[in-house]
Order: C-alpha cells, then sequence, then structure tokens
C-alpha cells in the first residue's frame, strides 16, 4: 500500500495537534468571533482586497458560517505559513487553538449573532488615492501598452522595460503592485536595470515586452527592488533606511503570466513608487541577500529531497525581513542564524510550504547579527507522485530553474550595515518629472493591427 502523503497526514493531524479543547463557551459573533476576524481577516476579506468575500458585519460572515470552520479548523486560513518557532513576525496571523476552537463552537451552535452591543468598533483601514496602501504614492507606472496573455499561455516569464531614467538617484521606501488582470498574474518582481538587454530585447519584437524565461542572464547585475505575490504587501523599513535607485537607472518589470481561464485575456499591471523625502535624512541603504541554493538535484521519486545554503555576514548588520520561496515540489523550508558565540536561532521555520502565498515576513524585533554570524537555510522538496501539487507525473529528475516545472530554493533578509553612515538628503523628481513618466500610460486595445 502506498504510504499516507505526508500532507495528508497534516491535515488530518492538525487541527488535532493545535486545538486545545479550550473554546469560549457559546460564543456569538458580537462578542467573540468579530474580534478574531478583525484581527486576522479582514485585511483581505473586505471590499477591494483579495479575499473572495467580506467578511466584516455579521450579514456578511453569517452565510460562510460552515466554510469558515472548515478552513479555521485545517488551517488553511488566514493563510499563515511561519511556524509559531519562527522569530516575532508583524502581523502573525496564526490563530491560537483557542481562537480555532472557539470559532468551531460558535458554528456548531448554529451561528449566533448575540448582543449586537457587544461588537467592538470597526477597524479603520486607510486609504490612500487610487486603493495604495503605504500612503499617497509618488510616481505610478506601467507599461505603455497592454500586453494579451493568450488562452494558451501557461508559464511565462515577461520583461517589461520601463524606463526612468532619473538625472539624479532617488532613495526608495516602498513599492506596491496592482495586477491588471489578477486572473492570469502569477507575481511581479522590479528589477532595476543596469545592463540595457530587456530594453534591446524589447526592441526586436513588435510585441509588449519579451519573454524572460530562460534567460536569467539579461538580469545578471540587476538588483531586485522588490518581488510581489498576491496577499503581500511589503512594509516599509524605518526612517532613515531605504533603497537606493541609482542616477540614470531605468526598470525592468517582470510578470509571471499563467492563464488557466480559458480565455485570452489583457494585462496592464501598475506599480507604485513610495519615496523617501527631503525631510528624511538617508542614513543607511537597505541591501538584500539571498540564501539561495542554486545547484538542485532533485531525484524523481524523492519525498524529501534536501538541499542547504550557507552565507555568512561580513560585517555587523541588522536584518528586517525574511521569506522562503520554492515551486510546487516545496515542501518545508527554515532559516537558521549561528552568531560567532554559537546561540543559534530559528529566524524563520515553514513546516507546509505553499507555492500559492509568498509572504515576506518582517520581524517584530529587528535581528542583530554581528560580524560571523552564519544564515544556514535547509529546504526540502517532495518530488514523488504523492504531492498533489507535482506538475509532472510520473516525476522526472528536476534542477534549478526559473519555470515553475523547475525548482528553487532560497530564503533571504533585507538588511542594514550598523557602521554605515550615510547622511544623504533625498531629492525627488520635479512635478513635471512625475507627470510624463505617469503620462506614459495609454490605455489602448491591442490586438487587430
Ligand atoms: C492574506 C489574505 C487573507 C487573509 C488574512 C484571510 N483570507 Fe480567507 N481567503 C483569501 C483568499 C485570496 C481566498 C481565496 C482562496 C482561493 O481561492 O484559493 C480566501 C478564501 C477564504 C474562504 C473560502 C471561500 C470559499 O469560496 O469557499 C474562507 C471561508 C475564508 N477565506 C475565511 C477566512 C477567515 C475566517 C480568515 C481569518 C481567520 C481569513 N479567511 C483570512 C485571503 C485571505
Amino acid at each position: 500500500m502506498k504510504k499516507l502523503s505526508t500532507l495528508a497526514i497534516a491535515l488530518v493531524l492538525t487541527p488535532i495537534a493545535f486545538a486545545d479543547g479550550d473554546a469560549v463557551k457559546h460564543p456569538t459573533f458580537s462578542k467573540d468571533i468579530a474580534p478574531i476576524l478583525q484581527e486576522n481577516c479582514q485585511g483581505c476579506h473586505r471590499p477591494g482586497q483579495i479575499g473572495p468575500m467580506p467578511l466584516l458585519s455579521y450579514e456578511d460572515t453569517r452565510p460562510w458560517a460552515k466554510a469558515i470552520q472548515k478552513q479555521v479548523a485545517s488551517r488553511t486560513m488566514p493563510p499563515w505559513f511561519a511556524h509559531p518557532d519562527s522569530r516575532a513576525m508583524k502581523g502573525d496571523l496564526n490563530l491560537t487553538g483557542q481562537e480555532i476552537d472557539t470559532v468551531v463552537a460558535w458554528v456548531e451552535e448554529g451561528s449566533k449573532r448575540g448582543n449586537p452591543k457587544d461588537i467592538p468598533a470597526p477597524l479603520k483601514f486607510e486609504t490612500y488615492e487610487g486603493g495604495w496602501q503605504l500612503g499617497n504614492p509618488d510616481i505610478v507606472m506601467s507599461y505603455p501598452i497592454p500586453n494579451p496573455v493568450g488562452k494558451e499561455v501557461d508559464d511565462e516569464y515577461r520583461c517589461f522595460p520601463i524606463e526612468l531614467g532619473l538625472d539624479h538617484e532617488v532613495w526608495l521606501k516602498g513599492v506596491e503592485f496592482k495586477a491588471g488582470n489578477s486572473k492570469v498574474v502569477h507575481h511581479f518582481i522590479l528589477f532595476d536595470d543596469t545592463t540595457g538587454t530587456i530594453p534591446r530585447m524589447d526592441a526586436e519584437t513588435p510585441e509588449p515586452g519579451c519573454e524572460c524565461g530562460q534567460m536569467d542572464s539579461a538580469l545578471a547585475g540587476s538588483d531586485i527592488l522588490q518581488m510581489w505575490a498576491p496577499g503581500n504587501v511589503a512594509p516599509m523599513p524605518a526612517r532613515g533606511i531605504a533603497k537606493r535607485i541609482k542616477k540614470g537607472a531605468n526598470l525592468v518589470l517582470q510578470i509571471h503570466y499563467h492563464n488557466v481561464t480559458g480565455a485570452d485575456a489583457v494585462d496592464q499591471s501598475e506599480f507604485a513608487l513610495h519615496l523617501a523625502k527631503p525631510d528624511e535624512i538617508i542614513m543607511k541603504e537597505m541591501n538584500g541577500q539571498l540564501v539561495s541554493q542554486w545547484v538542485l538535484d532533485i531525484k524523481a521519486g524523492d519525498p524529501n529531497s534536501e538541499h542547504e545554503a550557507r552565507w555568512v555576514a561580513n560585517r555587523d548588520i541588522t536584518a528586517y525581513t525574511t521569506g522562503a520561496h520554492m515551486h510546487y515540489r516545496g515542501k518545508d523550508m527554515g532559516l537558521w542564524a549561528t552568531t560567532p558565540d554559537g546561540a543559534k536561532e530559528t529566524l524563520i521555520w515553514v513546516p507546509n510550504y505553499d507555492f500559492n502565498w509568498q509572504f515576506s515576513y518582517e520581524f517584530v524585533e529587528p535581528f542583530k547579527a554581528p560580524k560571523g554570524t552564519e544564515f544556514l537555510m535547509v529546504a526540502h522538496h517532495d518530488n514523488s507522485e504523492n504531492n498533489q501539487y507535482n506538475p509532472v507525473i510520473p516525476p522526472v529528475d528536476v534542477k534549478w530553474g526559473l519555470a515553475t516545472s523547475d525548482e528553487m530554493a532560497f530564503s533571504g533578509i533585507s538588511f542594514t550595515y550598523d557602521d554605515e553612515a550615510l547622511n544623504i538628503t533625498p531629492q525627488v523628481p520635479s512635478p513635471e518629472v512625475i507627470a510624463r513618466l505617469q503620462g506614459k500610460k495609454q490605455s489602448v486595445q491591442v490586438g487587430g493591427d
């Protein structure tokens, strides 16, 4: 008989393992459920966000009670993959056993409203111009023309050169993305382009952008400014810290398209740049460091293929965020730091990796890593046929690659150097330049001639 897949075991065990049988007695929506929804669900389940339905009022929530019970008991919702043993993260959505049991008891007892007076005041969600979440953006940009995403597009990386070309450096606090067509956009990466290869390749073909799935070399040397996948708004760094975009640099927006709608589609995604203003003196540049294994050898059928990678800090650093990235065979990943005094800390541990959710996790307290601290990433892939997400059945040997049918294994950190003291007053582009950059987007329909 076949072994039960680890996933199936996890699904069976999870509710029992986590629930501690300590539910609030006779929970009501007003008193017990609304606070749980506010804290853990409404960030996504409100109008304009990625949750498929709002969970704000009793009226919103009641029809979904059974589905909520199921999703919460199985720990599918809220989506949060950092195990509680990880370093404490901001916005941690892990529900306690008591919260899960309370939701389950509420549904089993008929999903009662309770006394409306008990309802906590509704959360105030900041909304900014255009629905951006980090603040009013400084520059909203897009590829000038919409991109056709035919129904045959299964797994395509397209790169769109975006002309920025400022005559001074700017300091970037944050980037937000808005999928033009969320049904076909899987994720984005924004690069600052130092090579000019992508604009040259784009110019050679009439279609918007160019295919860039097999050519990581075109982007070698370019810096990743921001990655994005649904549900993730990367946090802004503290005052005095920002990413540098060099004078004259242009941008490349790489979009991973995955059209499973069965119909031809069109996408024109946008992103918003939030810049540091002259009243914020920049003391430190935010850096990114991947802890990545680039040589993967994942044998067909191996249910637990292990790879690791190390990176050693060569100066005293402070780390702010981390994450985990693999593709569909990704099973679990962790990043550990061992400081020179021998102390070992779990920065992140993702025991049930899910390719569909790629968060960047921000530490509540930044992690101080003295020079010589070793960061160790350990990843496991399940390349057996019991992995229901395995894209190739029967399984084949798999190596590192960009396509989702290849694999990756990286964690990483964003960090600053402790001894850096730049003391730079950032410059922002003039309103005329911003208007010119934003004005490049044309809403023309493609197709025909
Ligand atoms: C980070 C964003 C996010 C958070 C936080 C979140 N959800 Fe969701 N939720 C989603 C998305 C996106 C889907 C659709 C998933 C899909 O289609 O695979 C979803 C689906 C669901 C569904 C299934 C709806 C259906 O069609 O059957 C339920 C029920 C649900 N969420 C409840 C909750 C509850 C309860 C919480 C909090 C305890 C929560 N969610 C927190 C994003 C979120």
